[in-house]
């Protein structure tokens, strides 16, 4: 990143979690003591260089206000909308009187618990002297197939070349907000920011993250996010603190 360009971060967290189902959206679910959004949030608050969080959420939203984070002065908060890309739109709106168009915005799902600040800087300094921006994602490694009819597999579809695209993704403020606006008036559909990007004719970079920061779309993936979480130690998103000296 320049000199003066400053990090900002726009938590989507207004979703319902209709595939995962259950009597509360997804990001409140516990996750060894803490709810999936708390985790969500920590590798972010975790890194000093962004100046704040805005968490969207959905209208009447009574939990977050009961999570510790969101007395962290670095966190906010604002209206989410019916779909990803009107979330986060709105966060950025929610950034308006205070972030540049050149400042840099990172973007991650409040349903993406098992991410690692190791990761979250690899991208900042991956991305922060690209002219257009990027996202952590990892390479495919299962065979893919084409789905026919009948549930049968009509071909193999190469997988060379295929990421997975995972969040944060970041972007410049003014690139992002307008990139949205576009896709939002055009009402195509974008299941992240990088292809609202995309759809300017830009390409972003993709800076290869690790596969196990999953996104929690089916019950089946808390075991693994916890078993994840539990593996690399509970304080892995703590900064480290320099040992003082004697
Ligand atoms: N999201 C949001 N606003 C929406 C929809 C989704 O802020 N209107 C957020 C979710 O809260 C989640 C992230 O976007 O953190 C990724 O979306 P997804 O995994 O699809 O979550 P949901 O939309 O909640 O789940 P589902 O699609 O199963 O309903
Ligand atoms: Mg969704």
């Amino acid at each position: 990143m320049r000199r003066g360009e400053r990090l900002w971060a726009v938590v989507p967290a207004a979703g319902r979690g209709e595939r995962f189902g259950g009597r509360r959206p997804k990001q409140y679910i516990p996750l060894l003591g803490r709810p999936v959004l708390s985790w969500s949030l920590s590798a972010l608050l975790a890194e000093p260089a962004i100046r704040a969080i805005v968490v969207a959420l959905s209208d009447g939203d009574r939990r977050f206000a009961r999570l510790p984070e969101a007395s962290n002065p670095r966190v906010r908060t604002c209206r989410g909308g019916v779909r990803r890309e009107l979330s986060v739109a709105s966060a950025l709106e929610a950034l308006a009187g205070d972030a540049r168009d050149a400042d840099w915005v990172l973007v991650h799902d409040a349903a993406r618990p098992c991410l690692q600040l190791e990761d979250l800087r690899a991208l900042v300094s991956a991305v922060g002297n690209d002219p257009v921006g990027g996202l952590l994602a990892a390479p495919v490694g299962d065979t893919l197939k084409a789905e026919g009819r009948d549930r049968r597999s009509d071909r193999t579809v190469p997988r060379e070349g295929l990421w997975r695209a995972l969040t944060p993704q970041m972007f410049r403020y003014g690139v992002l907000r307008r990139a949205l606006r576009l896709s939002i008036e055009r009402e195509r559909a974008v299941t992240d920011e990088a292809s609202a990007v995309e759809a300017l004719g830009l390409r972003p970079r993709l800076v290869p993250g690790r596969p196990d920061n999953l996104k929690i779309t089916l019950p089946g993936d808390c075991g693994l996010a916890a078993a994840i979480i539990t593996t690399r130690g509970r304080s892995a998103n703590r900064p480290r603190l320099r040992r003082p000296r004697i």
